[in-house]
């Protein structure tokens, strides 16, 4: 069985210090029942300039620090850009890449997404790699091709060795932020297709050993147990749910007992 990821994705909503306090509650709330599990693995994905602060509060808490983007170059004349290997010194172990309010809102194509996955991997952090559809693009009968060619273009420079480990989210854009998820077996499906895409990419035992497939989408504590009962389901990556400390642990709690289960 893979490793469960319950991963917060705060986005543009909270300032420093806001995110230092959430960081805060979140570990009071996790450390009773989380210290010293690896299942599930609980990130948290903070703005840049949150991140030196949010670092501090996760320390030694076992939950890991996550960037929401990165540049490809390590170094240059790139002005507001981060590199991926700041990222790391800063102490992130994981970054998003293509996220599709950065695929929609600033122009983030697939070629800008698969140099960004390398570039993490390189710098040994985990790629979460987020795909998924548009409302359009689902009503054109496109849902299928568009999120097998996401990957594909993701994963074209990535290789992990050793124990580095990449993470794809599947967020269908059409329900990220109503607070209304996709049915399950519409989730699992499309877990399946990205699955089948890594197993055309990969040898079995890279697939089963070094990805990670996640939903994300409005995915809540109230559905995600729904989601979390199919084993091609890896956990979630979690905007607005994340916000609340009480929420995002007890989705956390449902990926530790899904395991244990
Ligand atoms: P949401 O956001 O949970 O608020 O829908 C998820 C995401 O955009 O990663």
């Amino acid at each position: 069985m893979s490793q469960r990821y319950v991963i917060a994705n705060w986005k543009m909503q909270l300032d420093p210090a806001e995110s230092v306090k959430l960081a805060g509650e979140i570990v009071r709330l996790w450390a009773a029942e989380g210290a010293g599990r690896t299942e599930p693995k609980v990130v948290i994905c903070a703005s840049h300039v949150a991140l030196a602060g949010v670092a501090e509060a996760l320390k030694g808490t076992g939950i890991a620090l996550g960037a929401q983007d990165c540049f490809w170059e390590d170094k240059g004349a790139y002005t507001g850009e981060i590199s991926a290997a700041s990222l790391k010194k800063f102490g992130c172990e994981y970054c998003l890449t293509g996220h599709s309010e950065r695929r929609g809102f600033l122009g983030e194509t697939d070629d800008m997404v698969r140099r960004k996955a390398a570039a993490i991997l390189r710098h040994d952090m985990t790629p979460v790699i987020c795909v998924g559809e548009t409302m359009e693009e689902r009503q054109a009968g496109k849902r299928d091709a568009v999120v097998i060619s996401q990957v594909r273009a993701a994963l074209a420079d990535v290789r992990p060795v050793g124990t580095q480990t990449v993470v794809v989210a599947y967020e269908p854009r059409w329900v990220i932020g109503t607070g209304q998820a996709v049915a399950p077996d519409d989730a699992v499906s499309m877990h399946r297709l990205i699955f089948d895409t890594l197993h055309e990419l990969y040898p079995a035992d890279v697939v089963e050993r070094q990805f990670a497939v996640i939903y994300g989408g409005s995915a809540d504590s109230k559905n995600f147990g729904g989601l979390l009962g199919h084993d091609v389901i890896h956990g979630a990556l979690v905007g607005g749910a994340s916000l609340k400390a009480d929420e995002f642990v007890r989705m956390a709690r449902l990926a530790a007992d899904s395991v244990s289960a």
